[in-house]
């Protein structure tokens, strides 16, 4: 149990608290599911890339999945060894592709030819050779929430089968290219097996296809996207989950690579805020609270539910209420007509499932400074970021003068 009481007397409110033994766990359980084969998990960065966290799981001999090269670097600054960063995502910058050939990361996953192109001519510049696999898009509906699904050709990720073999072809004959594996990612928060499987199923063809014209990749990678409990979804177990990716691999000796983000981190984070006051319009009830969708934005853009449980000594009847923050946007809410006992200025609103997307999705938006976040283990907890402070807000803004 977290004493969320004395977390926030300590570190004061709104307050990340994320569970490192938790995400122990659940890197086990997912390492312990593939080991059938050689495989790496690369932990999504965007999912929580705080410097502690990455670097617990960097102890734990995690590899990285990076969207944009501060987040290679903070992998990098983490610990976690060249061979096992990987950097995808739609729009790399060229100086970002030449960073990453310099530093010699695993692969670049490219996931256009103009990409390809632009990535042969920058390891020319530097004459080297880059790594790369190609992210294909399978075409295959994740039934997810359409924000978060990419595996649809109506999605701006990857490329389809056709282009992807153009694709390896053209890797496969440049000096400068060396084709070592093939992604997929349909989407994130996947509760269904389905359509992992059948991506996975087009994807090993592929790999079959390319082994006939002599090009042998070394990585299968298979995304992240493996969904968890909000509120009462069936998630996917994960023994079903690799057993599945598995299955369409036989004959093929390759290395899984997977990149979980939600799955590790989700359910071990915590965002705590505090009771301002309690409020009705009309035959409406709200809670205001002083942590806002500048800290947490789930709710806000995808109408995302997060559980919250009260700490408070009331012990009246529940009533619905809208749990809403400070910004000046009716958007901003943690839920609406959620059930929840009377609270008083100073109880504690505790907001489940926040460790994934929520800190690393913060703004400074009505310029509020982003909440401080804690890891605890084993019974301790530390301040791993401190609260921004109006100071760091204007730091860098300069004036303007004619
Ligand atoms: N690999 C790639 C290429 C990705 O694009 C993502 C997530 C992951 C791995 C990790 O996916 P996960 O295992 O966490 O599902 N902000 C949204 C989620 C966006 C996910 C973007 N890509 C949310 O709050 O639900």
């Amino acid at each position: 149990m977290i004493d969320f009481r004395e977390l926030a007397d300590k570190y004061k409110t709104p307050l990340y608290v994320y569970d490192l033994d938790y995400m122990t766990e659940r890197y086990n359980e997912l390492k312990e599911s593939f080991k059938a084969r050689k495989s790496i998990l690369c932990y999504a960065v965007k999912a929580n890339s705080n410097l502690s966290i990455v670097r617990h799981f960097a102890k734990m001999g995690s590899g990285a999945d990076c969207v944009s090269i501060g987040e290679v670097r903070r992998a990098f600054l983490a610990g976690i060894p060249s061979y096992k960063i990987i950097f995808s995502g739609v729009g790399k910058s060229d100086d970002e592709i030449r960073e990453a050939i310099e530093k010699d990361i695993l692969y670049i996953n490219v996931e256009s030819e103009a990409e390809l192109g632009r990535v042969e001519l920058i390891a020319k510049e530097l004459n080297k050779v880059s790594r790369i696999s190609i992210r294909v898009n399978p075409n295959i509906d994740p039934k997810t929430h359409p924000y978060i699904s990419t595996g649809l050709h109506d999605n701006k990720f990857g490329v389809d089968i056709t282009t992807a073999k153009r694709m390896y072809i053209k890797a496969n004959n440049s000096e400068f290219l060396d084709p070592v594996g093939i992604h997929f990612h349909i989407g994130s928060q996947l509760t269904e097996l389905k359509p992992i499987y059948e991506s996975a199923e087009i994807v090993s063809d592929l790999v079959r296809s390319l082994v006939h014209i002599n090009i042998e990749l070394k990585f299968f990678d298979v995304g992240g996207g493996l969904g968890v409990t909000y509120k009462d979804e069936k998630t996917i177990p994960t023994y079903e989950y690799t057993q599945a990716i598995l299955g369409t691999l036989k004959g093929l000796d390759l290395t899984v690579i997977c990149e979980p983000g939600r799955f590790l981190t989700a359910n071990a984070g915590y965002f705590v805020t505090k009771v301002l006051y309690e409020k009705q319009n009309g035959e409406k009830k709200f809670v205001v609270v002083d942590g806002a969708m500048n800290d947490l934005l789930r709710p806000a853009l995808y109408g995302a539910y997060h559980k919250i449980e009260a700490v408070t000594n009331n012990k009246t009847d529940k009533r619905k209420v809208d749990i809403v923050g400070p910004v000046c946007e009716s958007g901003d809410f943690f839920a609406k007509d959620y059930d929840l006992v009377e609270l008083n200025h100073n109880d504690l609103l505790v907001i489940h499932s926040a460790g994934a997307y929520g800190f690393g999705m913060g703004s400074n938006y009505n310029t509020r400074g982003r909440s401080a976040e804690v890891a605890i283990s084993n019974g301790k907890s530390k301040l791993i970021r401190k609260r921004e402070t109006f100071e760091d807000l204007v730091a860098n803004e300069l004036e303007f003068m004619e």
